[in-house]
């Protein structure tokens, strides 16, 4: 153990990294069920980017027309290009009906149909019997869903007495010599301490890492370091070569414009005022999928029918809509588009680009939330003490490409499943098995070596190059050569990290100190991702090869599992997709071609 830092220690049945919506779902239901439960979380519970999610949460309620969750588990393995697991998907799906019950219970204010039924509007890919007929399934509480979700898990995880450590900065897990977790280190910014858990389940619910990009609608808090702490314990991530485009973020500002707005009506124009998606998706048209609106629109600028002076964006037309609607419905980004755009929807288009959005590659797990390590003997084998939930986790449900709606879902889903996991695995105040190899002192090394960093670069530069980089080599679309120029560079990003000086500001309200791990941990991310793309020679969802423009099924229906180590090797496998379903409540979706 570094003998400069004093070390506070905690003991804990479950500590859970992370309190977003998957989180604070899984920390109460952990409490709920008598575990011994802490909330470490890097800010306070409710500024988590939850809070940030706007059109809904889907569910096939069918509050207001027919719908079944075998048409949502169909749309969502289409949707994924094939790439989702099906068990895991027949899970979220089949799931996602009890779970929006148990929210509404819990007292979030959702949007209500004149029959006072939660009210449920149209999204991107979302249909009825298997592509024919358009659904209305995303539950709405107007367009601040994710906002008053993240409040009232919030107060429920208060109701349950679970514990929260808030303002603390996990620095990495205590992995035993054997594999195991038994717990994570964090520094506490407040005070500076630094802190040992352990626990006998690690919940890892950290978000994703869109931050890695220049322009991105995700807060400044998505750097992804429970990914991060995953792949320095040398488990690799799963899938990191798709990245989530969103086709509506405002021009210049990046904040979302949600696609809800497409569901009440809206559509997208270019230059010549012609609804273009009509030519890209004749059934879906503003209403097909991300990856398949945001190429439409990718092509629409390059082809020279881009809209402003620059010629470089797109028009989201609302202005046909009642006012009244856009007041009740859709207020919340009537609100952004003035600020950041300063644009009047009622009379004017919005201003809108593809933005970075999601990450649908993350930490492997099962759909029990437990973590596998693909590389391990056993392909399917769980690591002890370790689950991951939420952006983070890689189920995989969302394969290649996310349907918009989903992530909300799977946040409660799956973080309802490790609750279930970890009661059935954890005994209630069970002693905690004795340190077996690190100890915490690889993660003090680590955090003091930065700490005292003396170099020559200066961390707002490095962050800004990794961002230009993957905007520009691993953006909408892609080719083998502008990939393989990304890999050079973004290995010389990750090389740069070892040169970099801060300030002597101590421990304490050094935010320097923290944006230097959290850029650390966007570095290993950046580039296992652009590793992943720069090997898959095919195009499958958000992965758009120019160079491979097909689907290519032989050669590439497989996840990609990717390490990195500390010296920056990178190492790639693959382990097959999951085409079985967990029950015969539902058929297994056979492989074909994706139209909308
Ligand atoms: O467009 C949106 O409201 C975003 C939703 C999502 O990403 O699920």
């Amino acid at each position: 153990m570094s003998k400069s830092y004093e070390i506070i220690d905690h003991e804990l049945d479950v500590i859970v990294v992370g309190a977003g919506g998957a989180g604070l779902r899984a920390g109460f239901g952990c409490a709920e069920k008598g575990l011994h439960t802490a909330f470490l979380s890097k800010v306070f519970p409710t500024r988590s980017h939850t809070v940030a999610a706007q059109g809904g949460i889907s569910a096939a309620l069918g509050n207001m027309g027919e719908d079944d969750w075998r048409f949502h588990f169909y749309d969502t393995i289409k949707g994924s290009d094939w790439l989702g697991d099906q068990d895991a998907v027949e899970y979220m799906c089949k799931e996602a009906i009890p779970a929006i019950i148990e929210l509404e219970h819990y007292g979030v204010p959702f949007s209500r149909t004149k029959e006072g039924k939660i009210y449920q509007r149209a999204f991107g890919g979302m249909t009825t019997n298997y592509g024919k007929g358009a659904a209305l399934r995303t539950c709405a509480a107007a367009d601040r869903t994710g906002h008053a979700m993240l409040h009232t898990l919030y107060s429920q995880a208060l109701k349950h007495n679970a514990e929260f450590f808030i303002e603390y900065f996990a620095l990495d897990l205590i992995m035993s010599d054997d594999g195991e977790c038994l717990g994570v280190m964090a520094w506490d910014l407040d005070s500076g301490t630094l802190h040992r858990f352990r626990a006998h389940q690690t919940i890892l619910a950290t978000g994703g890492y869109g931050r890695t990009f220049f322009s991105c609608t995700s807060a400044h808090t998505c750097t992804g370091d429970g990914n991060a702490m995953v792949l320095r314990a040398g488990i690799p991530l799963q899938d990191m070569e798709f990245i989530q485009f969103h086709p509506t973020g405002i021009y210049g500002a990046g904040c979302l414009i949600t696609e809800g707005v497409r569901g009440e009506g809206g559509y997208l124009t270019n230059s010549e005022g012609e609804r273009f998606m009509e030519r890209y998706a004749p059934s879906a048209k503003d209403l097909a999928s991300r990856d398949v609106v945001s190429r439409a629109m990718t092509l629409e600028i390059r082809e020279g029918r881009g809209v402003g002076e620059l010629k470089d964006h797109i028009h989201l037309n609302l202005m046909h809509l009642d006012p009244k609607m856009i007041q009740e419905r859709l207020p919340g980004i009537a609100e952004s588009s003035k600020i950041f755009a300063g644009v009047d929807v009622t009379i004017e288009p919005i201003p809108v680009l593809p933005t970075a959005h999601y990450n649908m590659g993350g930490i492997p797990t099962n759909y029990r939330a437990e973590v596998i390590n693909p590389t391990s003997k056993d392909p399917n084998a769980i690591v002890p003490g370790l689950m991951a939930i939420g952006e983070a986790a890689c189920v995989s449900v969302h394969g290649a490409n996310r349907l918009g709606s989903n992530s909300l879902l799977d946040l409660v889903v799956f973080g309802r499943a490790a609750a279930n996991t970890a009661a059935e695995t954890v005994t209630a105040g069970a002693s905690h098995r004795l340190l077996v190899g690190d100890d915490g002192t690889k993660a003090i090394d680590r955090f003091d070596r930065y700490r005292n960093a003396k170099g020559g670069t200066s961390i707002a530069a490095l962050r800004d190059s990794m961002q230009r980089i993957m905007q520009n080599h691993a953006s909408v679309f892609r080719t083998g050569e502008v990939l393989d120029e990304g890999v050079v560079k973004i290995d010389e990003c990750f090389k740069q990290k070892d040169d970099l000086f801060l300030d002597d500001r101590g421990m304490i309200f050094n935010t320097e100190l923290m944006e230097t791990l959290e850029l650390d941990n966007l570095l290993s991310q950046a580039v296992v991702s652009m590793y992943s793309a720069s090997n898959r020679e095919e195009s499958r969802g958000a992965h758009a090869r120019e160079d491979f423009p097909d689907r290519d099924d032989d050669k590439w229906h497989k996840h990609t599992v990717t390490r990195i180590d500390e010296n920056g090797k990178v190492d790639i496998g693959y382990r097959p997709v999951i085409m079985k379903t967990l029950t015969d409540d539902v058929e297994m979706i056979p492989l074909k071609k994706r139209v909308y």
